[in-house]
């Protein structure tokens, strides 16, 4: 499996499984499938509730023998209900005991706003009108400051950023102790970001793409939440330029998504329960797309009008001052808000 060298001294493997949605039986089978097709990496979050499931395949795995630990990259998220200092050492360590593991490879903070969470499940809290309790006394420094204490004692290998801004990112690094190593964002080919992706690389910061593919199978999800209509979702897989490149190069449309972005040298970590599409997903370093190739790939960026995930879900998030899209556009191009 190839590998990018993190800030931090480690090394990354360029593909890992996406684990968000999807049911425990389901996730045990598709981490089976992927680290027998050789996966090393596996993405998870707190609140995706797949924590114990990969725990119990890794356990198994390194009971019999079949992996190492150290073997393994693993990455999971402080939630928006526990971004606060004193809540980071907490949350980190019942995603440890979900994980059944010592140490985590990548901690990152999961999104820059935090909200009010209820203490027995970790929902977000909600007011009277439906909308959501923020904590607008967010200390960013102050969580990033107890972040590098997990580093410290053992608890975490690396650190890094999720669906942070530019200034964000600027305002971490002008005061951390550790840099964030790794940036996770959403990024597709009709979301590319590239200034986003330059200040990274300017930063020394490796940047994660999640929903490589466009989350194709989040159309139903996305459009209860974010009042899309189905036939409005993207559809990046059955874009023209993406299936005419899976005819020339005989590979998937889904594997010259994913190539496209690691052959820019970005991480990926597509999703999929399916044992073919699980291969297929790691399969894409025996070829590579020629620089027209990647021009057209780069030609269908959308800018802000790319964005599927703008957490507006969360009602009235947009008034928290580190919300990060403040640029967000609705999908006909207007503004959505100006704060
Ligand atoms: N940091 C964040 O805020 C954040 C937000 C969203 C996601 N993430 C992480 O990023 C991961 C990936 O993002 P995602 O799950 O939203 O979307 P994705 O990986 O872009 O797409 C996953 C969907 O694509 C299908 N699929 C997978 N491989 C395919 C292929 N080769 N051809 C055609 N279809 C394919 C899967 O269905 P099948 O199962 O049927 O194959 C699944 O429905 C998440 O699982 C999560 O770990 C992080």
């Amino acid at each position: 499996m190839k590998t990018i060298k993190l800030n931090s001294g480690q090394e990354m493997p360029l593909v890992g499984l996406g684990t968000w949605r999807a049911q425990a039986d389901e996730i045990e089978r598709a981490v089976n499938t992927a680290l027998q097709e050789g996966y090393r990496h596996i993405d998870t979050a707190f609140n995706y509730n797949t924590e114990e499931p990969i725990g119990r395949v890794i356990q198994k795995w390194i009971e019999e023998g079949r992996l190492k630990r150290e073997e393994l990259f693993i990455t999971t998220k402080l939630p928006n209900v526990g971004n606060r200092p004193r809540d980071v050492e907490r949350y980190l360590r019942m995603s440890l005991d979900r994980l059944q593991t010592s140490y985590v490879d990548l901690y990152l903070v999961h999104m820059p706003f935090s909200l009010m969470g209820h203490p027995d499940t970790h929902a977000p809290l909600t007011n009277e009108d439906g909308t959501i309790q923020l904590d607008v006394h967010n200390d960013i420094i102050g969580t990033w400051s107890k972040m590098e204490t997990q580093v410290e004692e053992g608890r975490v290998r690396s650190i890094g950023l999720s669906n942070f801004n530019i200034a964000q990112i600027e305002k971490i690094c002008l005061s951390c102790k550790i840099k964030p190593a790794v940036l996770q964002i959403e990024h597709h080919a009709y979301l590319q970001q590239p200034e986003l992706i330059d200040r990274c690389k300017q930063l020394g910061v490796t940047v994660t793409a999640y929903s490589p593919l466009g989350s194709p199978g989040a159309n139903q999800h996305f459009s209860t939440k974010y009042n899309y209509k189905l036939e409005e979702f993207p559809d990046i897989l059955g874009h023209p330029i993406a299936k005419k490149l899976s005819e020339k190069y005989a590979k998937t449309p889904g594997q010259i998504l994913l190539r496209h972005i690691v052959q820019k040298g970005i991480v990926v970590i597509p999703k999929s329960l399916n044992p073919k599409r699980i291969k297929d997903n790691i399969d894409i370093f025996n070829f590579e797309l020629i620089e027209d190739d990647m021009q057209l790939m780069n030609k269908l960026d959308k800018g802000e009008k790319g964005r599927i995930f703008d957490f507006l879900f969360f009602k009235g998030v947009e008034k928290h001052p580190d919300y990060p899209f403040r640029q967000r556009l609705t999908v006909d191009g207007e503004k959505l808000f100006q704060l």
